[in-house]
C-alpha cells in the first residue's frame, strides 16, 4: 500500500535532531517510503523542529502553514511534526493546525513506524510523555557516506535558566557503551570515517548508567568511552559535542591528547564572560574557571582549536557585563563562536524577569561581539597559513566541481583540486596556501589514508 508513497523531511536546530531525522528517515524507508527533495512532491511531509530561539519556532509555523494549506487539495497528506516544538507545544499545536496527522516529541523518534500505523487506522496522535528511548534498532539513512553521528547521551538535567532543552529533551540517559561501539564497528564496516558522539552535555555521558568504581567515579564516563571506542576499525577520526565547563576533566583533555583519532577541537560553550551573569544563567562556573580549562587544553595540545557559544543580553545584562564577554572572546581568541542574542522561551525562569533588554541593545550587541569574532577567527586562520593538514574528503565544493571540501583536526573547512570520485572518504595531506576566517584552500601533498 506505501509502496509507491513518498516522504520529506525538513530538519530545523542542532545535531540532535539531524541525528533523529536520519533515523527516522531510515525507519520511512523501511517502510517502503521513497525520499522526496520537494516537499510539495511528498505524500508525507516531516517537519523536525528546534524551538532554541523564538525565531527557530517561527520559522516552523511557516513551513507549516504552506503544508497545512496543501493538504485541502491532497487530503492523504501525512503532516508530522516531531521534535522539540512538537514536544513544547503538543496538543495546543494541534488546535493551531488541525491539519496535523502526528505530534512527537524528541523521544519518540524510534517510535515512528508504529505511531504512523496508529495514525493509518485513522486518529491524530500526540506522543510527548516522558519515555525511555528503547535502543536504536534502526537503520539510519544517514546524509554523508564519511561522516557519522552517533548518539551517547539523550536529554540534559542542567538548569540553565534560559533553556529549554531539558524540558523538550527530558532526563539523561546514557546508552551504553557496548551498544555506542557496535553502532560504530557498523560504521567502519559500512566505510564511515569519522564519528561525532553527540549529547547535549556530553561530560554527563555516564553518571545515570549502573556500576561505579570503588573511588566512587561512573564506571563509564566520557574519558573511559574514548578509551573504549578509540580502536574500532576504519574510524579514523573521532569528534565529541558539546562540553560543558562545569564537568569537563584534566583527564578527559590527557586522553585526548593521547588518543590518536580524537580530533582536536574542542566545542565547550561558555555563554558570558560575566561571572554575575553566568550565575544568573546558574552554568555552575565562573570565567576564570572557563580560562583555566581553556589554558589547560592548550598547555597539552597548543594548536587545539577551541569553539563555543555565546549569548548576548541575558536580561539584566549590564553594558559592563557585556564587556566581560568581549574581554573573554579577546583574550582566548576562538576558531569560532555561535552567538545569539537572548530570546526569552516558555517555561523557563529566565523568561519572566523583568529586566528583559531592549531589542536595540541586543542587536547592538550581537554585532558588536559577530565583529570581534570575525577578526579573532581571521587570526586564528593565519596560523594555518603555509602548514600541511590532513584532511577528510566529505564532498565537492558547491562552488567549484574542480575542488572537493573536507575538514581539517582542527574542524576548518578545506577546499583543494580534486576529483570527487575518486578522493571521498579519503585523508588526505594538504598544503594550505589561501587562509580565510572560517575556511582555508590548499594544494594536496599525498593520500594518507585510502577510502
Ligand atoms: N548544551 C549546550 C547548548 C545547547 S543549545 C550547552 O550547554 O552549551 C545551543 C546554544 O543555544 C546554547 O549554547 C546557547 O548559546 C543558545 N541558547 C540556548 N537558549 C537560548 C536562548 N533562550 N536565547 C538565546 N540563545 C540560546
Ligand atoms: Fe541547555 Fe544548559 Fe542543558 Fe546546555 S547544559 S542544553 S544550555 S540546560
Ligand atoms: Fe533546538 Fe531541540 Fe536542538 S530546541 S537546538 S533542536 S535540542
Amino acid at each position: 500500500m506505501t509502496e509507491s508513497r513518498q516522504y520529506h523531511i525538513t530538519t530545523f536546530g542542532c545535531q540532535m535532531n539531524k541525528a533523529d531525522s536520519e533515523r527516522m528517515a531510515g525507519i520511512l524507508e523501511g517502510m517502503g517510503y521513497l525520499f522526496a527533495e520537494d516537499p510539495n512532491e511528498a505524500d508525507l511531509v516531516l517537519y523536525n523542529t528546534c524551538t532554541i530561539r523564538d525565531n527557530a519556532e517561527q520559522k516552523v509555523y511557516s513551513y507549516l502553514g504552506r503544508q497545512a494549506k496543501r493538504k485541502h487539495s491532497k487530503p492523504d497528506l501525512t503532516l508530522i511534526v516531531a521534535g522539540c516544538v512538537a514536544q513544547q507545544e503538543g496538543e495546543s499545536l494541534l488546535r493551531r493546525v488541525p491539519e496535523v496527522d502526528l505530534i512527537m516529541g524528541p523521544q519518540h523518534a524510534n517510535r515512528l513506524q508504529e505511531l504512523l500505523e496508529q495514525v493509518d487506522s485513522g486518529s491524530q496522535i500526540v506522543a510527548t510523555e516522558p519515555i525511555h528511548i528503547v535502543e536504536d534498532i534502526t537503520k539510519p539513512r544517514r546524509d554523508s557516506s564519511v561522516t557519522a553521528w552517533v548518539n551517547v547521551i539523550y536529554g540534559c538535567n542542567e538548569h540553565c535558566t534560559y533553556c529549554v532543552v531539558p524540558g523538550v529533551r527530558g532526563t539523561e540517559q546514557s546508552r551504553y557503551p557496548e551498544a555506542i561501539y557496535a553502532e560504530m564497528e557498523e560504521l567502519g564496516r559500512q566505510g564511515f570515517k569519522e564519528v561525532t558522539l553527540l549529547g547535549q552535555n556530553i561530560d554527563a555521558y555516564g553518571r545515570d548508567l549502573p556500576g561505579t568504581t570503588p573511588e566512587g567515579r561512573n564506571k563509564y564516563n566520557l574519558t573511559d568511552l574514548l578509551y573504549f571506542v578509540h580502536d574500532v576499525p576504519g574510524i579514523e577520526r573521532i569528534r565529541f559535542a558539546t562540553s560543558h565547563p562545569r564537568y569537563f576533566t584534566e583527564r578527559l583533555i590527557k586522553a585526548c591528547h593521547e588518543l590518536p583519532k580524537i580530533c582536536e577541537h574542542f566545542h565547550i560553550p561558555f555563554q558570558s564572560g560575566d561571572n554575575d551573569v553566568l550565575k544568573a544563567m546558574r552554568r555552575g562556573y565562573t570565567h576564570e574557571k572557563y580560562r583555566r580549562i581553556i589554558d589547560n587544553v592548550r598547555k597539552y595540545m597548543p594548536d587545539a582549536s577551541i569553539s563555543a557559544d555565546a549569548i548576548v543580553a541575558f536580561p539584566g545584562e549590564t553594558e559592563e557585563q557585556f564587556e566581560n564577554t568581549l574581554k573573554l572572546v579577546e583574550d582566548i581568541g576562538f576558531d569560532q563562536l555561535n552567538t545569539a542574542a537572548y530570546s526569552p522561551r516558555p517555561g523557563t525562569p529566565a523568561a519572566v524577569w523583568e529586566d528583559q533588554l531592549s531589542e536595540e541593545v541586543k542587536s547592538d550587541r550581537l554585532q558588536r561581539l559577530n565583529r570581534l569574532v570575525n577578526q579573532k577567527a581571521a587570526e586564528r586562520s593565519e596560523r594555518y597559513a603555509g602548514r600541511v593538514e590532513a584532511v577528510l574528503v566529505e564532498g565537492q565544493n558547491p562552488k567549484n566541481p574542480n575542488q572537493v571540501m573536507g575538514r581539517t583536526s582542527g574542524n576548518r573547512l578545506t577546499f583543494f583540486e580534486g576529483d570527487i570520485n575518486e578522493l571521498k572518504g579519503t585523508i588526505v595531506s594538504v598544503r594550505i596556501t589561501e587562509v580565510r576566517p572560517f575556511s582555508l584552500t590548499g594544494e594536496p601533498i599525498e593520500a594518507l589514508v585510502t577510502a
